[in-house]
């Protein structure tokens, strides 16, 4: 076939969807009432740990309109068999009501159903535990970690760290912090006999489905899950979490549809959260900042009842610098807590902000600029695996990040610049994040109206999958975007992977891509042997299509139109099945990225204020380029989040998180948001996938913490290795 023309890829176009959600057309979980809904609440527990002894709902139940209270003294047995879904871990995930133990504070103990959600709140303020408590353990700090670690040993680092010229070492403390996406989670749960259809906050439409068959013990099949919108998720909606089983049993005791939202308050023990760490480095290196050897010492909290150990942790430490020795452990810490789960650039993030603070604490030992020292470790081959990059390109991410930036112009002694009261500093950071790929399918009709319908069971949590979709469709079917329109989140559509980790385009846009040109083949196929057609007898592979017409590459004039071809040959529609499998690869795969940002913090009061942040990414090809900087200009306002501002407080006298709302858990806002600006390396990475992506939503988040801290150090002298860098902390 011969290429198709590029018009719509890489034009800056806004979302799609753009106007139904700024007019609140929109349809979120929370926007659906099927006839006959009832509200659903659910009661968290008030202790951390201990076991519930007596159980009293009669106040409850005797509220107006409250239909039924179930908590683990009456609800049903629940055959809980194995989910096969990818998002399982070690352990025994949380069996609703099916016990009386309490395993963290919040955890769901009741939920009452009612006809109004008032009844159902003020009811479930009205449901009475008698609890024996024990007392719970949720720091980090002191708790053993039974259990073999994860390790990984390259070389001799014990040996080469004493043999080291230049010896560090450092602890670093990233703080647990949560999603907090707008939208709250919802589930909208409505049974007809034994079939079951949710409306769901996820991010993946299967992993709700897979969790409930295994839960109610039915099969897939007759679960239905809709989610076209989801508003923000960073994560937390790939899991299936316990509200979504509460509300299918509710649903299913009751007889109604039920709906249930959990507070922002439940967000915070009702679904997962990026677990905190300690994160211990060791690194030795020759004079010239050479690095000789690393050592990697993770500890991070999970729950008692699982295992949750992060994807991604510990290969920065593998592969982003020289290193020809590295020693590693990794451990999970079991807590009275909730179970974690991937939060937006996961592990890489927590890898990159302990080893890009450690090289800028390494470049400062010695006098070396931060980016000459990461130039000088800079690896021609991905020592972990032994073998090449696909692409990596982070040394022009340095060039064009440094000229772009200014870096030149830093006076490299920390301290060394005021504006009045503030000190002014700037710091950069690394990157990185894997160019993840999985399985995915895609349907495409083109109807007899020249417009075109794409489907694939993948999300949009916010990237603008909806609009990427449409442009890689708009091209390889050669329409007009206004023409196609690109369907999503309804397992009654083709299968598609869970949409996170960065690989939607790269796996989905794969799929999208080959279901379009297989049906542009057929409508060409259709053409040339059709003895009326213009195209009548032409090779195939000389015909373009552009504008919803097919014409001959090279003589644009011999051509027509898919409507005209379709209603000539009496066809209603074409369709075609599109599909991606992830090709073996002999290259390591990862996007990358340079993040540069400059601070003030007042040398009175220790704030920190984030004055411009400029990040270069080699991400492979960039598909709309909009979407693009929404990504890149919002993981900035994330980071900076991370960085200075979040931060999920425990009490550990109770276990009780104490700041479960966004007055107290603090975020980023326009005031603090100022001057962020992002580019891309042009190109593509054709080894990664046929739309030559690399991922984009994650790597850029991933740089941010790093580079702001290192910017602290420099204006003030004074090195954080806590996050969040706090007033207090810089006093
Ligand atoms: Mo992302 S943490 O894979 O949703």
């Amino acid at each position: 076939m011969s290429p198709q023309p590029q018009a719509a890829v890489g034009a800056p176009l806004t979302r799609v969807d753009g106007r139904l959600k700024v007019t609140g057309q929109a349809t979120y979980a929370a926007d659906h009432h099927p006839e006959g809904v009832v509200h659903a609440v659910v009661v968290d527990s008030p202790v951390a740990r201990g076991r519930i002894t007596s159980v009293d709902t009669s106040a409850a139940e005797a509220e107006p309109g409250v239909l039924r209270v179930i908590h683990h003294g009456n609800a049903p047995t629940l055959p809980y068999g194995p989910n096969p879904g990818s998002l399982n871990l070690p352990g025994a995930r949380l069996r609703v009501f099916q016990d009386d133990q309490v395993r963290f504070h919040g955890q769901p103990v009741a939920v009452v159903v009612a006809t109004t959600l008032e009844s159902a709140q003020h009811a479930a303020t009205l449901v009475k535990f008698d609890v024996t408590a024990e007392t719970p353990t949720t720091d980090l700090t002191d708790a053993p970690a039974p259990g073999t670690p994860t390790t990984y040993t390259r070389g001799d680092a014990e040996s080469a760290l004493q043999s080291s010229p230049v010896r560090l070492e450092m602890t670093y403390r990233p703080a647990r912090t949560h999603h907090n996406a707008m939208e709250l989670h919802t589930t909208v749960a409505q049974w007809e006999g034994d079939r079951l259809t949710l409306w769901d906050k996820t991010q993946w439409v299967q992993s709700p489905r897979a969790e409930l068959a295994a839960n109610f013990g039915i099969p897939a099949q007759n679960i239905r899950v809709i989610s076209p919108y989801v508003g923000g998720a960073f994560g937390n909606a790939a899991r299936a979490w316990p509200h979504i089983t509460i509300a299918a049993l509710a649903a299913r005791l009751t007889g109604r549809p039920v709906k249930l939202t959990l507070s922002r308050e439940q967000l915070y023990y009702g679904v997962g959260y990026r677990p905190a760490y300690e994160y211990r480095i060791r690194l030795g290196s020759d004079r010239g900042g050479r690095l000789t050897a690393m050592t990697h010492d993770l500890r991070a909290e999970t729950s008692r009842y699982e295992t949750f150990a992060e994807r991604g942790v510990l290969a920065p430490g593998q592969m982003l610098y020289t290193t020809p020795h590295v020693s590693q452990t990794y451990r999970t810490v079991p807590l009275d807590v909730n179970t974690p789960t991937p939060m937006r650039g996961p592990g890489y993030s927590t890898a990159a902000f302990a080893i890009e603070s450690a090289m800028d604490e390494l470049a400062h030992e010695l006098g070396i600029d931060p980016l000459e020292l990461r130039r000088r470790n800079e690896p021609e081959t991905d020592q972990a695996a032994d073998r090449p990059f696909s692409t990596r390109r982070l040394r022009e991410c340095y060039t064009v990040g440094a000229r772009t930036f200014g870096w030149s112009r830093r006076n490299p002694r920390p301290r060394s610049t005021r504006d009045g009261d503030w000190l002014i500093g700037t710091g950069m950071a690394t990157a990185l994040y894997d160019t993840l790929r999985a399985p995915a399918q895609a349907r495409v009709r083109l109807d007899a109206d020249g417009t075109a319908l794409v489907e694939s069971a993948t999300s949009d949590m916010g990237p603008g999958t909806y609009t990427s979709m449409t442009q890689v469709a708009a091209d390889a079917l050669g329409l007009a975007v206004r023409n196609v329109t690109f369907r999503l989140g309804d397992t009654a559509f083709p299968p598609a992977p869970v949409h996170g980790g960065s690989l939607t385009m790269a796996s989905v846009g794969s799929t999208v891509q080959d279901g379009c040109d297989r049906l542009r083949l057929q409508a060409i196929t259709l053409a040339v042997e059709d003895e009326d057609s213009p195209l009548y007898g032409a090779d195939a592979a000389d015909v373009v299509v552009r504008g919803g017409r097919l014409h001959l590459k090279d003589t644009p004039a011999r051509g027509e139109t898919y409507r005209r071809l379709l209603a000539r040959n009496d066809r209603d529609s074409l369709d075609a099945l599109g599909s991606y499998t992830p090709a073996q690869s002999r290259s390591s795969m990862y996007a990358y990225g340079a993040v540069f940002a400059e601070v003030a913090v007042d040398a009175r009061l220790g704030m920190v204020r984030v004055r411009r942040m400029l990040g270069v990414f080699d991400a492979g090809r960039i598909i709309s380029p909009e979407l693009a900087d929404s990504q890149a200009i919002g993981a900035m306002v994330g980071g900076i989040g991370a960085a200075l501002l979040e931060h999920t407080v425990t009490d550990h006298r109770d276990g009780r998180i104490v700041n479960a709302d966004l007055a107290d858990y603090l975020v980023p806002v326009n005031a603090d948001t100022r001057d962020l600006k992002a580019l891309y390396l042009d190109g593509r990475d054709d080894e990664a996938n046929p739309v030559g992506v690399k991922g984009l939503g994650e790597v850029v988040l991933v740089g941010v913490a790093p580079a702001i801290a290192n910017a602290v150090f420099h204006a003030t002298g004074r090195r954080v290795r806590d996050l969040p860098i706090t007033a207090e902390s810089l006093l």
